[in-house]
């Protein structure tokens, strides 16, 4: 019996996009609970603080009905916090080949550091293909439409950070 298996989807979310959201919403039917986690990677610049994104990540799902997701922040190796919540799986979306070396690598990584982890991989749905939080921060500091990509919550905060 394969028992309840409660996930983990980390990433920097940094701001959260529909993509992530298609992921968070395709990862909840699969798994029994899926905890959203939202890290630091050390070799980004975040704009927004880790309480912002998990603020925009909570209005994002709120309304969709999803009982058995919780969200939180975490600042340590992956693989230490997803051992603490006594998780199995590592979410990660996969976009396009672009991503794959580097997710490549993280997994096997992950997997040196705790071989009982099991990372698997969500294609992103076409339509969230060409999205990434880079972009959507990026066509909003060019003051871009970015409300085919993510929120309105969002897209407020974006406009506050760049525009002033
Ligand atoms: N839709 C839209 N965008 C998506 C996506 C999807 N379905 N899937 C991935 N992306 C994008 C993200 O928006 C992000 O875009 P950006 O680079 O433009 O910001 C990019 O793909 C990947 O970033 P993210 O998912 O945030 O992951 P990351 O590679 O920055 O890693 C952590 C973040 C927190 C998971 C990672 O740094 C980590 O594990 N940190 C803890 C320390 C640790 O254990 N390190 C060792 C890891 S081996």
């Amino acid at each position: 019996m394969r028992g309840f298996i409660r996930a983990v989807y980390p990433g920097s979310f940094d701001p959260v996009t529909y993509g992530h959201i298609d992921i968070i919403k395709r990862a909840a039917e699969l798994f029994d609970e899926v905890i959203v986690a939202v890290g630091e990677n050390p070799n980004k610049d975040h704009i927004f603080s880790s309480e912002e994104r998990v603020r925009f990540l909570e209005s994002s799902l709120k309304g969709l009905d999803l009982d058995n997701i919780q969200m939180e922040s975490f600042s340590e190796l992956l693989v230490n916090f997803v051992r603490r919540k006594e998780a199995r799986v590592i979410i990660r979306g996969m976009r396009a080949i672009t991503d794959f070396e580097r997710e490549f690598q993280m997994a096997l990584a992950n997997m040196d550091m705790a071989p009982k982890i099991e990372t698997v991989f969500l294609v992103t749905r076409p339509r969230s293909m060409p999205v990434s939080s880079s972009l959507v921060r990026e066509i909003a500091y060019y003051g871009g439409d970015v409300s085919k990509y993510t929120t309105e919550m969002v897209e407020k905060a974006l406009k506050k950070k760049y525009e002033g």
